[in-house]
């Protein structure tokens, strides 16, 4: 039986130090054993880092036969023929978000994973961050009483790095959209674990970050299927801002607050704890991407289900796009 993975890290950017981290500290079945980067300083880092050996390119990787799995950390319009690539030499691979800009993409890459019989991951970090599976455990245990509405916000300070080593992601080509295709989807997978699913949306879209092609402001509201609704916003602006919690769930009996990006934190408010209990625990949004490389290596070493299929991050990524319908039509959009 296969005791540890060898892993190539395909793309050794600014996502793929949250990775690494995460697999270095936590998870010790997982060698990288592939650095596959065409910047070679980057490949060269990671791979001095790492013990790994550096690529220039996938196909140098896959000549090589240096790598059992593969972490697809690249620019969105690359996930499909990559993904494809991989899942054809008989690799299990991890996508980073979005699947793909397109649904027809991510169909053809659904398709081409069941084909392939190897696993296949669409890495949605925010389904294993801290605060965010202890808030499903509150709900679940009835800690807030019945659920009334929830309240979602990423928002961001333009970092300035997006004009330098992040270029493709200001291109709407490249990226498929603005912020709510992109970083967006890991403020709405949460809302789908305590809600379940969202059945329409309506919302607006804005420009007021002049470099970007997208949307750098998004202000919606989501009908999940039970009924209730919850309101999402999405922006990232050059301007300082004050701050802001990432999400807010109310029920009954009480509330929920998670603090703002990167940091974090929980607090619940109930009758017992009106000035609210904070909650201690091992928060934070790096630590999302322990649970998540765990349990990568898991599927694969031990055959264990992922936490979530690659499907549900289809439904992530309808929201975004039923989002972005309605901003066209002004209409309430069926997901
Ligand atoms: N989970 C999260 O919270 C989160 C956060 C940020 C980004 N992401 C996702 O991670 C992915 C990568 O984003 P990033 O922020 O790391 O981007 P990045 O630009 O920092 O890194 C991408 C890397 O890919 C390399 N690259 C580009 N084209 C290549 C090619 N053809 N062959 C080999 N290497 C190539 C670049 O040189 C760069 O080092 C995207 O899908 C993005 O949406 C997820």
């Amino acid at each position: 039986m296969q005791t540890d993975l060898r892993l190539a890290v395909l793309g050794c950017g600014a996502i793929a130090r949250y990775h690494l981290d995460a697999i270095k500290g936590h998870v010790p079945r997982v060698r990288v054993t592939a650095c596959v980067d065409n910047d070679a300083d980057r490949a060269g880092q990671f791979a001095t880092e790492t013990g790994g050996t550096a690529f220039a390119s996938l196909d140098a990787a896959l000549d090589a036969d240096a790598f059992d799995a593969i972490a697809i950390l690249l620019p969105h319009d690359l996930h499909e023929a990559t993904t494809l690539q991989c899942l054809a030499a008989g690799k299990h691979v991890m996508l980073e978000k979005p699947m793909a800009p397109t649904l027809e993409g991510c169909d053809r890459i659904l398709a081409a994973a069941k084909a392939s019989g190897k696993v296949f991951m669409l890495a949605e970090n925010a389904q294993y961050w801290p605060e965010v599976v202890a808030a499903l455990d509150l709900v679940r245990q009835g800690a807030i009483g019945d659920l009334v509405t929830g309240r979602a916000a990423f928002v961001s300070e333009y970092n300035p790095y997006w004009f330098t080593g992040q270029k493709w992601r200001l291109s709407r080509s490249r990226t498929g959209g603005g912020i709510t295709i992109d970083g967006g989807s890991h403020w709405v997978r949460p809302m789908r674990m305590w809600f379940g699913d969202v059945a329409k949306a309506v919302g607006v879209i804005g420009y007021p970050m002049e470099e970007m092609q997208g949307d750098s402001l998004m202000r919606s509201l989501l009908q999940f299927e039970s009924g209730l609704y919850a309101s999402y916003d999405g922006l990232m602006v050059a301007t300082p801002l004050g701050p802001q919690e990432s999400w807010r769930i109310t029920g009954t009996d009480g509330e929920i607050v998670i603090g703002g990006f990167p940091a974090g934190g929980l607090t619940l408010y109930d009758r017992a704890h009106r000035s609210g209990r904070v909650i201690d625990g091992d928060w934070g949004y790096a630590m999302s991407f322990v649970g998540e490389n765990r349990d990568f290596a898991s599927a694969i070493l031990d055959g264990t289900p992922l936490a979530a299929g690659p499907e549900s991050a289809v439904q992530d990524l309808r929201v975004a796009l039923a989002i972005y319908r309605s901003a066209a039509t002004g209409n309430w959009e069926t997901i």
